[in-house]
């Protein structure tokens, strides 16, 4: 049950806690490790194991077979959610960092996932629409920059089947969801559309995950 300073906010997993539990619930194997540890001069800026090991529960929640992710980083999520793929699904992974896309099809051809993943390099706006003929998607997984999140927003929920899943991260904006920024904006506007588009909430994971269930419309 909650009480005042957990409402409040307050946090009762510390350090020793989240990794124990992540330990125990979704631990790495050798390609997780190898994802998870980013090279000189790539930032550490992966979901965390048990936010990783959450996607995936949710992509096996829902059955997903085709799923797109938006920032692939080096593959970490990528290779939590391709895991928990029906059989014969596909995930496509968008990544802006030529550097960041190369790492990440090293990690996944390690991780034995090359032909079930396919990592788009470009700009998330403009990735998005050449993807729309392998539409329509069970998951969208949003993770990348963040002014665009309204945009990345929009196409998720004209292309989710009914029923879908559409995930941001970082929904809290690094404590920055409230200020008027273009970013602020656009998070606030995601979170709105997601709101009145799904069945969603804000799961308060660290940094924020927002999920929706694409309505019928
Ligand atoms: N989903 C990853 C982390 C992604 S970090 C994981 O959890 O493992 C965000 C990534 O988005 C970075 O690699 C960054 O290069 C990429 N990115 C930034 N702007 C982008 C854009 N406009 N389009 C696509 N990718 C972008
Ligand atoms: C940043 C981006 C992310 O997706 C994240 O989870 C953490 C940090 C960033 O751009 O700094
Ligand atoms: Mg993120």
């Amino acid at each position: 049950m909650a009480d005042d300073d957990s409402r409040a906010g307050s946090r009762y997993a510390t350090r020793p806690i989240l990794d124990w539990c992540a330990q125990t619930h979704a631990p790495h194997d050798a390609a997780l490790a190898r994802a998870f540890a980013t090279p000189e001069g790539v930032p550490a800026i992966m979901v965390g194991p048990s936010e990783g090991q959450l996607l995936a529960l949710l992509c096996k929640l829902a059955g997903a077979r085709k799923v797109v992710e938006v920032g692939t980083l080096v593959g970490y999520s990528t290779i939590h959610m391709a895991r928990a793929l029906a059989p014969g699904g596909h995930l496509w992974s968008i990544e802006f960092d030529p550097k960041h896309a190369a790492i990440a099809r090293d990690n996944l051809a390690a991780a034995g996932l090359a032909d079930r993943v396919t990592v788009v390099e470009g700009a998330g706006v403009d990735v998005l629409p050449t993807l729309e003929p392998h539409g329509p998607f069970d998951v969208v997984f949003i993770d990348a920059d963040k002014v665009n999140y309204d945009r990345y927003g929009a196409w998720a929920i004209a292309n989710l089947r009914p029923g879908g899943l559409v995930l941001g991260d970082n929904s809290f904006l690094f404590g920055e969801l409230m200020d008027e920024s273009d970013r602020g904006r656009a998070m606030r506007g995601f979170h709105e559309l997601v709101a009145k588009s799904c069945d969603s909430v804000n799961i308060p994971t660290p940094d924020g995950l927002v999920l929706g269930i694409k309505r019928p419309s």
